[in-house]
């Protein structure tokens, strides 16, 4: 396969965004997982207070072999103006990312998602392909295809 979307996904959001996406690029999709923030109010806040500080968790990396893929597209939701911790954590252990690398992540739109963005660009060994930021209201009313589509033709372009 040409293609790996690996995620992060606390409430489903960006996990929806990641399997449409495999599903659009014909795309290994794999999740990393993190237990710290998975249920409960509190474990909100938490992840709250650990995307402040930028305390990063222990995560679950899914075993593939990055560099076997011609491109990694990685997906994580904006915890306070932040990528989420558990991809901040993933990319902290120096993945052997390749070259091409994309990113997508899903927002509450409780601000400007560019910060998230760029701050991501800052952990990443190369330029982005491409980027795209989608807001929950629009993947839970399924309003997103026409925004996937156009991410999925970027990633598709020869490059
Ligand atoms: C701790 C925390 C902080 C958040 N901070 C922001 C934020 O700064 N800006 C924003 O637009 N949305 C923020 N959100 C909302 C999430 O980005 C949004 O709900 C996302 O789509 C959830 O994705 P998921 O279902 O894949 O976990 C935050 C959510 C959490 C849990």
């Amino acid at each position: 396969m040409r293609h790996l979307v690996l995620f992060y996904s606390r409430t489903g959001t960006t996990a929806r965004i990641a399997e449409a996406l495999g599903a659009e690029l014909d795309a290994r999709v794999e999740e990393i997982k993190c237990p710290r923030y998975q249920s409960g109010w509190f474990s909100y806040l938490r992840a709250g207070y650990d995307s402040v500080k930028g305390r990063l968790p222990e995560i679950d990396s899914p075993q593939v072999s990055l560099k076997d893929y011609g491109m990694v597209i990685l997906g994580a939701p904006v915890w306070t103006s932040y990528p989420a911790v558990p991809l901040r954590s993933f990319l902290a252990h120096n993945p052997d990312l390749p070259p091409r690398i994309a990113v997508f992540m899903t927002h509450g739109a409780h601000s400007p998602p560019d910060k998230a963005l760029e701050f991501a660009e800052k952990l990443l060994p190369s330029p982005l392909v491409a980027s795209l930021m989608i807001r929950q209201d629009d993947v839970l009313k399924d309003r997103y295809s026409e925004a996937l589509a156009a991410f999925a033709a970027q990633l598709n372009a020869p490059g």
